[in-house]
């Protein structure tokens, strides 16, 4: 029996790619591990929210979590910057990490982009941050979508240095998890760019919160190819709009890919945009009407939040008092 951490920043609201990549995965595994679902506030604050919107935003992904089905009385779900312990531990490891490490980092690269020189601290050791938000609970599994892979590899490596450092097998390696399909949901727009919420188009993503009318209009306004669906995804290699958007469609129903080939074989994209709304409809128009009503008692939600933040916390300092031992603090 391990145990399960997870996270998403609470900016620019829930899309497509993290129901798929992460949280519905998180549902699935919620049965099996005792598990913590992150609300990552303090990684938000690298983008330096507006606190107004932060507020919502934290309950918001709340409401999302327990939407799509987080389950709050078995895993707990909580605002990172309650726990103390986090940043705390970040600091330790942050004095354990080489600078190579983080200049490796595609993630720093791409959203300092060429502004370099002027990205905050904050964004440099959001890795850092990452591995204690881990391994502060000694999470031995760490369900994510692709690309968040590398910065859980970067765990384990510090993971890794610690117990070199202090001698101790400490800390257990944590476990990345990605499941094949909808690993990279890619933009509606552009089958080459992920799908994320820092896209200037609204377009390229579906929304927790898009209506069923918006997400017919974006479904049918998503890029494809003249050509009709062949029967193996290895015949459609270099279509990445249309292997994109079969993918979600196996994903949303529970399908392999190639099983999702073989029905809409011949079939033209027009036929298949229909079927994809549908789908899509089905699967995410509940969820918005729960997240409506979870926003509506304020009360209920921050009681989930006190609940899941109580229980983190006491994990949290138990291990921070061992760390801290460990490295040669004195109690005082
Ligand atoms: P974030 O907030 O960017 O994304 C949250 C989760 O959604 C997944 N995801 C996707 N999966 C498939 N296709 C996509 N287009 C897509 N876009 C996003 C991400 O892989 C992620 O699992 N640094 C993290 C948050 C974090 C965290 C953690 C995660 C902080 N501490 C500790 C795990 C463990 C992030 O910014 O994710």
């Amino acid at each position: 029996m391990g145990r399960i951490f997870s996270g998403i920043q609470p900016t620019g609201g829930l899309h497509l790619g993290n129901y798929l990549g992460a949280i519905r995965n998180w549902v699935k595994f919620q049965d099996l591990h005792e598990s913590f679902f992150c609300i990552v506030d303090l990684h938000a604050l690298t983008t330096l929210p507006d606190p107004k919107q932060l507020r919502l935003d934290i309950r918001g992904i709340a409401a999302a979590y327990i939407a799509a089905g987080i389950d709050p009385e078995r895993s707990y779900i909580f605002p990172q910057s309650a726990v103390s312990a986090h940043c705390e531990l970040a600091w330790v490891f942050a004095c354990l990490t080489p600078l190579g490490w983080l200049n490796r980092m595609t993630q720093f690269k791409e959203k300092a982009g060429k502004q370099r020189e002027n990205a905050n601290l904050g964004l440099y050791a959001y890795p850092v941050l990452q591995a204690a938000d881990i391994l502060i609970y000694k999470a031995t599994h760490v369900p994510i979508g692709e690309d968040q892979k590398q910065h859980v590899e970067l765990a384990r490596d510090i993971a890794g240095a610690f117990n070199r450092q202090y001698g101790i097998e400490y800390f257990e390696l944590p476990v990345p998890l990605i499941l094949k399909t909808a690993a990279r949901v890619m933009s509606l727009r552009d089958g080459t760019s992920k799908m994320s919420k820092s896209d200037p188009s609204d377009y390229s993503r579906i929304h927790f919160m898009d209506d069923p009318d918006t997400i017919a209009l974006k479904v049918r306004k998503a890029k494809t190819d003249p050509d009709p669906i062949a029967g193996t995804p290895g015949a459609m290699e270099n279509r990445p709009e249309a292997l994109n958007l079969l993918g979600i469609y196996a994903a949303l129903s529970d399908q392999s890919l190639e099983e999702v080939c073989r029905q809409f074989e011949g079939s033209t994209f027009a036929l298949f945009k229909k079927n994809l709304t549908d789908q899509t409809i089905m699967v995410m128009e509940p969820i918005r009407q729960r997240i409506l009503s979870l926003l509506d008692d304020q009360t209920y939600l921050d009681t989930i939040l006190k609940k899941g933040a109580d229980k983190a916390r006491e994990l949290a300092l138990q291990h921070l008092n061992e760390i801290q031992e460990m490295v040669g603090f004195i109690k005082v």
